[in-house]
């Protein structure tokens, strides 16, 4: 693999944010690469000198979603028709949850580490259709906890790829297989999965993949994905509609979805954002390279990882082999907003996490060994 010491060099130079302090919270949002930020500059000076309409503004804009749908699907393994561009993960959950036709009594399994953009999504459907969420502890053996949940009644799985709160990767794969041999469909929020780890739509084997832009692809807010699988299309009763839903309609009320994931954009977008989304899948495929990425930050969270492990008082939450870029822990004595302050004072930036009564690393690529042993020693520092 051609990357060395230059290579990480080069990608911290073109992350401004990186170089003011110890960014430890991707699983937040992630640093802007100067490629975005020009890409999203050069968009907003377009518009402001040629205006946001004329001759070819809607062939553009078209162009570019394609593009980035295109970026995407390659970047993921899926296929263009299968991705709707979103605004970000929760949306993208929304979108398929309530697409389904629910009766009262349907079971939903989520899991006990779920972020609220899928809690929310479902409470709302067992408020407003009498559904029940059935919670599978993870523990041990995730696939167990899931399958001891399922029943006839079961209509949809829905879980994380990697838990916002304590880090731990999910055997997805295992559980959609699972899940298909019993009919049921499975979504999954990818929000600390995509760019953090190789995600493949077709191993995989998921129905419903919802991601956003603006963490670990490093793109801007108010960006995102979602895949649908293509026999899955068929299926869902979508909520919402708009001219970006439709091939075409027509006054008398008859209107003709496209056979392609695109059925679930509604509208107009903000199209710098979307410049933004394309350059910054554009500079991690082309200058950070995926498998490279992806090597270091298993390598750094799982050096991280153990280290803390190491400290005297230092509780690690997120189990030993199912690491990904985010490590959680509890420190004994400090509550965990004191400790994301007292690790503030020393130029590291971390989160606390209410749920889970914890603060949480994210460990990404940029990221040196350097700031690693900093981190180990302000961790060291500050506890009993
Ligand atoms: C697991 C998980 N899902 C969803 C979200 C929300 O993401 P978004 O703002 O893209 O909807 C987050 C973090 O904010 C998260 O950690």
């Amino acid at each position: 693999m051609p990357p060395d010491i230059n290579h990480i060099g080069l990608i911290r130079q073109s992350l401004p944010a990186v170089q003011k302090f110890i960014y430890m919270n991707t699983g937040s949002v992630g640093p802007l690469a100067v490629d975005t930020h020009e890409a999203i500059a050069a968009a907003q000076q377009n518009e402001l000198n040629h205006g946001r309409i004329g001759a070819d503004a809607f062939l553009n804009k078209r162009t570019l979603k394609t593009e980035t749908r295109t970026l995407l699907a390659e970047f993921f393994n899926g296929e263009a028709d299968n991705i709707a561009l979103t605004h970000n993960t929760t949306e993208g959950v929304n979108l398929i949850v309530s697409a389904f036709n629910w009766q009262p009594g349907d079971e939903i399994i989520t899991t006990a580490v779920e972020h609220g953009a899928i809690l929310l999504p479902l409470f709302l459907i067992r408020q407003r259709y009498g559904a029940v969420i059935r919670i599978a502890k993870p523990d041990e053996n995730p696939v167990k906890a899931v399958r001891e949940q399922l029943n006839a009644k079961t209509k949809l799985i829905a879980l994380s790829h990697v838990s916002f709160s304590t880090g731990e990767l999910l055997p997805v794969a295992e559980i959609a297989e699972l899940a298909h041999r019993h009919g049921i469909p499975v979504l999954v929020d990818g929000a600390q999965a995509a760019g953090a780890i190789p995600v493949d739509f077709q191993a995989l084997g998921v129905d419903y993949y919802s991601l956003p832009g603006q963490k670990w692809l490093c793109g801007p807010e108010g960006t995102g994905a979602l895949y649908i699988r293509k026999e899955k299309l068929a299926d869902l009763k979508q909520t919402f509609i708009g001219l970006s839903s439709v091939e075409e309609y027509q006054a008398e009320g008859s209107f003709l979805l496209p056979g392609s994931a695109r059925r679930f954009e509604i509208a107009s977008v903000y199209i710098p954002a979307l410049a933004g989304l394309k350059a910054s899948i554009g500079w991690f495929k082309e200058t950070v390279i995926p498998e490279w990425a992806f090597t270091r930050i298993k390598e750094l969270a799982a050096t991280a990882r153990r280290e803390l492990a190491l400290i005297k008082g230092v509780t690690v939450i997120t189990p030993d082999q199912r690491v990904a870029g985010l490590i959680s822990f509890r420190v004994a004595g400090v509550k965990p907003p004191r400790l994301v302050e007292l690790l503030a004072e020393r130029g590291i930036v971390i989160r606390k996490i209410t749920e889970t009564n914890c603060v949480r690393a994210s460990i990404n690529f940029f990221n040196t060994d350097e700031e690693i042993e900093q981190l180990i020693k302000a961790i060291a520092a500050v506890g009993i």
